[in-house]
């Protein structure tokens, strides 16, 4: 029993960009995103007010988000780990902002240099401000399966942060297979777990293809009433503080099996195949996603 319809998140201009060691030029980041917004996605991510010194790659935050054509529709977001970040998106005007910790304490500490107790009060007030200025805010929670330094993580951890992430007011959480390593198995049962407290509507799910589990956790995902998921164009991606992180789920590869399965999701495969060659011609090397090694076959 499958959904009919999902909602496809791109978050390659933050998620896929901020690990790219060549940094792509601000006025092509501009062009690519204002390609995806044609496309029919209706959420876009496109970069991260953080320390430029920790995400050299985004240090370019409030040009691109100023930069950019908003489409009518379409949800433009950012992330934002502090009031000072959340300044930023402010300033720019965008329509939602993303909040993020990690559900182990050592991948916390290494991302954002906090202890996860730490980090609570923190978000909190950036969840409150950004209410109050009627952004919509989403909330990641990273390291759900597995930590670079912890190894398998404990499901009632990710449990508790979650629900302290949800308490704080935010519309969706996400929830981040950080270092491609989880399986089905483990992801039906996390789910089964999480959705004893909280809705499939309010969560997302964020997975990494380092080991080329992420398409069957999205089928599992799916066989679990979730139906929303973060993707990435060509398959960029991967957080500077995981090490071994390698990119997101493709977006383009996403769409050929929902599509093909006959689920909706209102984006066109076609100009999203468009949008994946021109951010691999801007970065100069292959892609990783099978879509794009396909079409350059054909
Ligand atoms: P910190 O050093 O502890 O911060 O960093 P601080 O508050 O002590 O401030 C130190 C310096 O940072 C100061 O500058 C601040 O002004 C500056 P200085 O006086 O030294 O020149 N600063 C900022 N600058 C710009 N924008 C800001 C900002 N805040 C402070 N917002 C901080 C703490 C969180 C800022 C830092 O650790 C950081 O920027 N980390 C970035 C981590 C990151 O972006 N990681 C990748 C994204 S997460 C991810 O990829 C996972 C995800 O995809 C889901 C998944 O896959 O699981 C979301
Ligand atoms: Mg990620």
């Amino acid at each position: 029993n499958l959904p009919s319809a999902v909602t496809i998140k791109e978050v390659g201009p933050r998620d896929g960009l901020q690990n790219e060691k060549e940094i792509v030029k601000t006025e092509d980041k501009i062009q690519w995103i204002d390609r995806l917004s044609q496309t029919g996605l209706k959420h876009i991510e496109i970069t991260s007010f953080v320390n430029p010194k920790w995400i050299p790659a985004l240090a370019d935050a409030l040009e691109v988000a100023k930069g950019i054509t908003r489409a009518p529709g379409v949800t433009y977001s950012a992330l934002v780990p502090n009031m000072r970040g959340l300044d930023g998106a402010l300033q720019a005007d965008l329509d939602e902002v993303a909040v993020f910790m990690s559900a182990t304490e050592s991948h916390n500490q290494k991302n954002i240099n906090k202890s996860i107790d730490a980090t609570f009060p923190i978000l909190q007030e950036v969840v409150t401000e950004a209410k109050k200025s009627g952004k919509i805010v989403r909330g990641y929670l990273s390291t759900v399966f597995g930590c670079p330094y912890e190894g398998v993580t404990d499901r009632a951890q990710v449990a508790y942060v979650a629900e302290q992430l949800l308490a704080m007011g935010i519309d969706e959480l996400s929830l981040g297979d950080t270092i491609g390593v989880a399986n089905p198995r483990q992801v039906q049962e996390l789910l089964a777990l999480l959705l004893q407290t909280m809705p499939a509507e309010k969560l997302a799910m964020h997975f990494h293809d380092t080991r080329g589990t992420a398409m069957a956790n999205v089928l599992a995902s799916l066989q679990m009433g979730i139906t929303t998921f973060d993707s990435s164009l060509g398959g960029l991606g991967g957080c500077p503080y995981a090490p071994g992180a390698s990119g997101n789920l493709a977006t383009d590869d996403l769409l050929y099996m929902l599509h093909g399965m006959g689920i909706s999701t209102g984006v066109d495969g076609e100009k999203i195949m468009e949008a994946a060659k021109l951010i691999q011609a801007k970065i100069g090397r292959s892609l990783p996603s099978h879509a794009l090694q396909a079409a350059a076959d054909a």
